[in-house]
């Protein structure tokens, strides 16, 4: 597959974090009318997850995948299979294309003009990046949560709403809330407040609210980019623990800076590293080393991942 991403008519927004209204096209976040996503939906069925399935059941496989921004590399040759139900730690130093892999995974790059991904990102056997795939409804499968929480202006009620009505969920939509917050370990801090604006909640609060927005149209793989970055302790140990527990019902693919994190939330780690064998001017990401989270921790295949993990650069 190749892709530039002109393709969407929608603008990236200058920072996607910083998307403070409901846009027509915020992937996970705002999902798109019902009538572009069904005519899809049949391109991009999910088997029923198999709970007898064996171990390591990959939900992604990515080979050979590069992506360029105005043709520079900015992250080259990743091969790596990414399990169902497992949380998936992506962890590195700054500008090593973490954030500019995950955001291939459900064709956010798309919406950024200058990317261009080549390569294959195959998603539960079928190929992400084939034509008669939609992107808004890949976004729709696969949700997203960004560093800075990014709830809509609206009450705590409406930002879980907008979605499911967008494409037509059916279904109560008071149950519908409900579910996706107490999925997301908000529903006794909020059930008495759920008209209230959204704003008036703490950061972490908020995150788990955007979370609870990505969860609330089903969606099969969540990706989350430093989530809690920009959280306390006690918010971060909350969704970490949300995030063990929604594991056995979705895959995630957590980036993160915090090796605490990494170690105490994911199954498997992938170390990418910024190659500079080629001098400054062409530096470019790389997958370094993908394994067991205890092992990257405790035995690493590669010494550079052994000097990242233990803090001797990065
Ligand atoms: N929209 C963009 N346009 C041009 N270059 C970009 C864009 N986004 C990222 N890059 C470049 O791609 C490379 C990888 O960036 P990316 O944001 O993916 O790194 P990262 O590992 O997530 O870093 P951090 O840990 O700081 O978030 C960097 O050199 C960065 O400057
Ligand atoms: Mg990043």
């Amino acid at each position: 597959m190749s892709r530039s991403g002109e393709e969407d008519d929608n603008p990236m927004p200058e920072d996607l974090t910083e998307t403070r209204t409901p846009p027509a096209d915020a992937g996970a976040d705002a999902p798109p009318p019902a009538a572009s996503s069904h005519a899809v939906e049949q391109h991009l069925e999910v088997k029923p997850r198999d709970a007898d399935a064996g171990p390591r059941t990959h939900i992604f496989e990515a080979s050979d995948v590069e992506v360029a921004y105005g043709g520079k590399p900015a992250v080259s040759e990743v091969n790596i299979g990414l399990a169902e139900h497992e949380i998936t730690a992506l962890i590195g130093p700054s500008g090593c294309g973490k954030s500019t892999f995950l955001r291939c995974l459900n064709r956010m790059n798309d919406l950024i003009p200058s990317a261009s991904v080549t390569g294959s990102i195959v998603y539960h056997g079928q190929d992400l990046y084939a034509k008669d795939i939609d992107p808004v409804s890949v976004r729709k499968r696969i949700g997203m949560v960004f560093q800075k929480p990014n709830p809509f202006p609206k009450s705590i009620y409406e930002n879980i709403a907008f979605g499911p009505r967008v494409i037509g969920m059916k279904g109560n939509m008071d149950e519908i809330v409900e579910t996706a917050l107490r999925r997301a370990a908000l529903w006794d801090e909020v059930k008495d407040r759920l008209k209230t604006n959204a704003f008036g909640m703490s950061g972490g609060q908020q995150q788990r609210l955007c979370i609870a927005r990505a969860l609330s149209t089903q969606p099969d793989v969540l990706l989350m980019d430093e989530p809690c970055s920009a959280l306390d302790p006690i918010s971060t140990g909350k969704i970490e623990e949300l995030m063990i527990e929604i594991k056995q019902e979705y895959s995630i693919v957590i980036v993160t800076h915090n090796m605490q994190q990494a170690a105490r939330v994911s199954d498997w780690t992938a170390f990418f590293n910024v190659d500079l064998s080629a001098g400054e001017a062409n530096r470019v990401g790389r997958l370094v080393e993908y394994n067991p989270t205890e092992r990257i921790f405790t035995n690493p295949e590669d010494e550079r991942t052994e000097q990242y993990v233990t803090g001797k650069f990065g």
